[in-house]
């Protein structure tokens, strides 16, 4: 089901926000991610970097992990946030993480620092993907 332009207002606001809980002394680049589960509720996540750079974890990853342990498995959408323009995309291992929980359609809402966005699906950002069911 669509995305509201009312729960797009909820989730873009709280993707922005989110970026104040990054952890980046080292990148000083802060990502800031939110999900829409499709029983309504929004979950949040912020990209935490390590002393042992490639330790780190992506925002997006973060808030997949977080809301999968929370017992969600059906999601709705995603909003990114970042402070440049254009809007960053999920990087490709984060793609393929989103990939595990979401099907082609699955929109990723990308923010730069004015609030403006883009859209893509994630058969977009990741085709001819591979995904649990190719394990079946
Ligand atoms: N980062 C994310 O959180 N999400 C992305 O999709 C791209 C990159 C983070 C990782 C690192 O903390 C910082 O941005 C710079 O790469």
């Amino acid at each position: 089901m669509a995305v509201t332009s009312q729960e797009l207002e909820v989730l873009s606001t709280k993707a922005i926000a989110a970026k104040a809980t990054a952890y980046c002394p080292y990148s000083k680049f802060q990502v800031g991610a939110c999900i829409l589960t499709t029983s309504g509720e929004f979950i949040t996540g912020a990209n935490v970097e390590n002393a042992a750079y490639p330790v780190g974890t992506c925002a997006e990853r973060v808030a997949f992990g977080t809301a999968v342990v929370a017992g969600h498995k059906d999601f709705k959408a995603l909003a990114v946030a970042t402070n440049i323009s254009p809007p960053a995309s999920p990087c490709g291992m984060c793609r393929q993480f989103i990939r595990e929980f979401t099907g082609p359609d699955f929109p990723v809402f990308m923010y730069d620092g004015e609030g403006n966005h883009k859209m893509m699906t994630m058969d977009e950002l990741l085709p001819d993907s591979f995904g649990p069911d190719q394990l079946k």
